[in-house]
C-alpha cells in the first residue's frame, strides 16, 4: 500500500509553502502537533537537473522523523520531471507530487504550474513521465486548483481523474481568483462526487481557508473528502494539528517554540540561509499577548541568531 492508501481518514496535511515549510519548519511543526503528512516547498525540476542544481536542492533536504513526507515538484520539461521522480525515489521520499496549482505570474508565462490547467496534453505527458520515474515504486500526485479563469471543475477533474494518480489536492478557487475570494468549497466537494461516480480509487483531499483542527474535521465530514491540506493556519496557530488552540499557549510556550526554531535554523543552515530570512516567522510565536509586539521590534533589529537567543533568554 502507497502512503496515501496507509493515511487513516480523514487525514490533515502540512501546506507545501514555498520558503517557509523547509526542513527547519517542518520539524517545528511537529514538536507542536504532527500532522499525519507533509510536503516540502516546491522544488523546480528543471533546476535540478541543470547546472543550477545546488542552488534548488536545499528544498529537498530532510530528516527521518519529518517523514511520511512528500516532495513536490513543478517545471516544464516533462524529462527532468522522469529525472526528478528518479532523484526523489532516491532520497527516500514517500511520494512525488505535481504542482498544478501556483498562480503566479512568471510560473504561467513559462506555461508551468497552473498553465498545465489549460494544457492537458502537456499535463498528461508530464504526469506520465513523473510515473515512469517513480517506478511503482512511490506514488504520483497533483496538486491544483478548480479552473483557469472560470470554474471549470468537471472537466479539469474528469481528466485528470482518468490519469490513474494517487491522490489529487484540490485548491477550492481559480487560477485567477489567486487567495482573492472566499474558498469554493462545494466545488471541492463536486470533485470528491465526481470520483464516486467514476469509481475512481483516486483519494481527494480539499484545501483552503481552513484555521483549526476542528473545522478540517468538520469539513472532511461535510463534503466526503478523505482528508484537508491546512497552509497559512499554522501562522496564527503553529499547534494547530495538536488540536490545541493558540489561546491555550502560554507565554513561555511561545517562546519556547520559537528558540527552538532559532536553535534548529543554527544548526540545519548555518550559513546556507541568512539570519534576515528568519525572521518573517517571528510574528507566528509574537503575537497576541501584552508585550509581544514590542518584543517582536527588538528581535527584528538583532543581527544574529546568537543575538536574538540571549534577547529571548533575559525576556
Ligand atoms: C507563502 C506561501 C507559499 C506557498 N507555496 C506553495 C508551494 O510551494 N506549493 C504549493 O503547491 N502551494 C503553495 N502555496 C499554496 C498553499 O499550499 C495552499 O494551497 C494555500 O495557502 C491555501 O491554503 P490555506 O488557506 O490553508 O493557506 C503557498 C502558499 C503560501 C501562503
Amino acid at each position: 500500500m502507497n502512503i496515501w492508501q496507509q493515511l487513516k481518514k480523514p487525514f490533515f496535511i502540512l501546506a507545501p509553502m514555498e520558503d517557509v515549510t523547509d526542513s527547519v519548519f517542518r520539524q517545528v511543526i511537529i514538536r507542536a502537533g504532527r500532522p499525519d503528512l507533509m510536503f516540502t516547498e516546491f522544488t523546480n525540476c528543471d533546476g535540478l537537473n541543470s547546472e543550477g542544481h545546488d542552488s534548488v536542492v536545499h528544498r529537498l533536504k530532510y530528516l527521518p522523523i519529518e517523514k511520511p513526507l512528500i516532495a513536490q515538484i513543478w517545471g516544464k520539461t516533462p524529462k527532468n520531471y522522469y529525472d526528478s521522480a528518479r532523484i526523489i525515489l532516491n532520497l527516500g521520499f514517500d511520494g512525488v507530487d505535481i504542482n498544478m496549482g501556483c498562480p503566479e505570474k512568471n510560473v504561467i508565462k513559462n506555461g508551468c504550474c497552473s498553465a498545465l490547467l489549460k494544457n492537458q496534453s502537456l499535463a498528461q505527458e508530464i504526469i506520465q513521465a513523473t510515473r515512469e520515474g517513480a517506478q511503482g515504486k512511490i506514488p504520483v500526485s497533483v496538486k491544483t486548483r478548480i479552473g483557469f479563469n472560470t470554474i471549470d471543475t468537471e472537466s479539469w477533474f474528469d481528466f485528470l481523474l482518468d490519469q490513474n494518480l494517487a491522490a489529487i489536492g484540490v485548491h477550492g478557487r481559480t487560477v485567477k481568483e489567486k487567495s482573492k475570494v472566499p474558498c469554493h468549497w462545494d466545488e471541492i466537494a463536486k470533485v470528491s462526487i465526481i470520483r464516486n461516480q467514476k469509481k475512481s480509487p483516486t483519494i481527494i483531499y480539499g484545501n483552503g481557508d481552513v484555521s483549526t483542527l476542528e473545522e478540517a474535521q468538520e469539513k472532511s465530514l461535510l463534503y466526503g473528502l478523505d482528508g484537508i491540506m491546512i497552509g497559512r493556519g499554522v501562522f496564527h496557530n503553529p499547534w494547530l494539528f495538536s488540536g490545541k488552540s493558540i489561546e491555550s499557549a502560554s507565554i513561555n510556550d511561545r517562546l519556547e517554540l520559537l528558540l527552538y526554531h532559532l536553535q534548529l535554523w543554527d544548526t540545519t543552515w548555518d550559513n546556507q540561509k541568512h539570519y534576515p530570512k528568519l525572521k518573517k516567522y517571528f510574528k507566528i510565536y509574537l503575537q497576541n499577548f501584552k508585550g509581544a509586539k514590542e518584543l517582536r521590534i527588538k528581535l527584528m533589529e538583532t543581527n544574529s541568531i546568537n543575538e536574538a537567543i540571549k534577547l529571548l533568554a533575559n525576556y
